[in-house]
């Protein structure tokens, strides 16, 4: 067996430990003679392995009382959705557009009231954050959307927007568990989970209780309706069985590896090798303003197409997998997620070194 470093973007990679667990645990879960794949959800054993999970997160992320964790599916896009028709009161949304998921996300609220988008950085195909600080926040906004790591683009907000007292919405799919954050600043922090936390299929969404009611939409379909959820411990029907007992996995080893604050560190020391060699690179350029830089995702692009293929391919030869960059950006980029190891990053930085010698 060999395993690569893998760079993908989502889904992506996870702690080798957590797969060796599950691998060992496939045919005979804790001696109950079958798998949690094949495993009814109204058994204890479920039960408990849901329960564990998100005691877990709560812990992990400091989740107050007053917060209702979901486990749901439908991908981070379903929120896109979701979230209009739960939470629209007065048919207004403000929307800031940091990417292309922030514009699916404004794009999808539109169909639901008026969804106005009060920022935006597309002007320089996204490679910043916009200042934040004082916006026009609609007076009767039923809440301001962001998306707080963008994948694609590889920006991150450094700090919240100001929403002057209106509720902020943020899609954390791929900064998930990446740092400790505070749930309270929320109203609804959410993310798919196939980039820091587990398999795809999983959606998990912190939501403040009070959000949660039947004053929805007209029209918004039962399985659309936070409270349908929250009022059966995400089950009310068959869950993602199998994808949560993973992201249970995944909780208990950030938790053994020091917790969030732990994997910000880690991140944080990850990203620099990374970042610190592209500045001063005279190949690789990144292609995000510095202060606005992601500590998950990092494009790069050496500003030669058949160069950035050359690297793709050579770099896919050398065990390096899938860095190719997305399609509007170009290039490269790297996503280093939380079970990214060290030595992954150094095995990147040093190829690149070596690929910039040669060329
Ligand atoms: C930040 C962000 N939001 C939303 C999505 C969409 O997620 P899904 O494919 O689960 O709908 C992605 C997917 O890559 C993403 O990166």
């Amino acid at each position: 067996m060999s395993r690569v470093y893998n760079f993908s973007a989502g889904p992506a990679v996870l702690p080798e430990e957590v797969l060796r667990e599950a691998a060992e645990e496939m045919l005979d879960y804790k001696g109950c003679g079958m798998s949690v794949m094949e495993m009814s959800h109204r058994s204890s054993m479920f039960q408990e392995i849901i329960d564990e999970a998100e005691a877990d997160i709560r812990d992990l992320m400091g989740i107050p009382s007053n917060y209702k964790v979901l486990f749901l599916q439908g991908g981070a896009s379903q929120q896109f959705a979701m979230i209009p028709m739960n939470l629209m009161k007065n048919r207004v949304a403000d929307y800031i557009v940091t990417g292309a998921w922030a514009k699916k996300a404004w794009k999808e609220a539109q169909k639901f009231g008026t969804a106005n988008c009060i920022a935006s950085s597309e002007d320089q195909t996204f490679n910043y954050i916009p200042d934040c600080s004082d916006l026009p926040i609609s007076e009767n906004a039923d809440y301001v959307y962001i998306c707080e790591n963008n994948t694609i683009y590889g920006t991150k907000y450094k700090t919240l927007p100001n929403t002057k007292g209106k509720l902020l919405v943020s899609d954390v799919s791929s900064c998930f568990l990446s740092e400790p954050i505070d749930v309270e600043k929320y109203g609804i922090v959410y993310g798919g989970v196939q980039k820091n936390v587990g398999p795809a299929g999983v959606v998990i969404s912190v939501i403040r209780e009070d959000l949660i009611t039947d004053d929805v939409l007209p029209g918004t379909p039962t399985m659309l309706q936070f409270k349908t959820h929250s009022d059966n411990g995400s089950m009310f029907n068959t869950p993602p069985c199998y994808g949560i007992y993973i992201c249970g996995k995944v909780f208990k080893w950030l938790k053994k590896n020091g917790g969030l604050s732990a994997m910000k560190e880690r991140n944080e020391k990850k990203a620099k090798l990374l970042y610190d060699y592209l500045d001063n690179s005279q190949l690789f350029k990144g292609t995000v303003v510095p202060k606005d830089r992601s500590l998950m995702n990092v494009p790069f692009v050496t500003g030669d197409k058949e160069l950035d293929a050359l690297f793709v391919k050579e770099s896919k030869a050398a065990g390096l997998e899938n860095l190719k960059g997305h399609r509007s950006v170009g290039g490269m980029r790297a996503s280093i997620y939380n079970a990214m190891p060290y030595e992954g990053v150094e095995a990147l930085v040093n190829f690149m070194k070596d690929f910039e010698a040669k060329h």
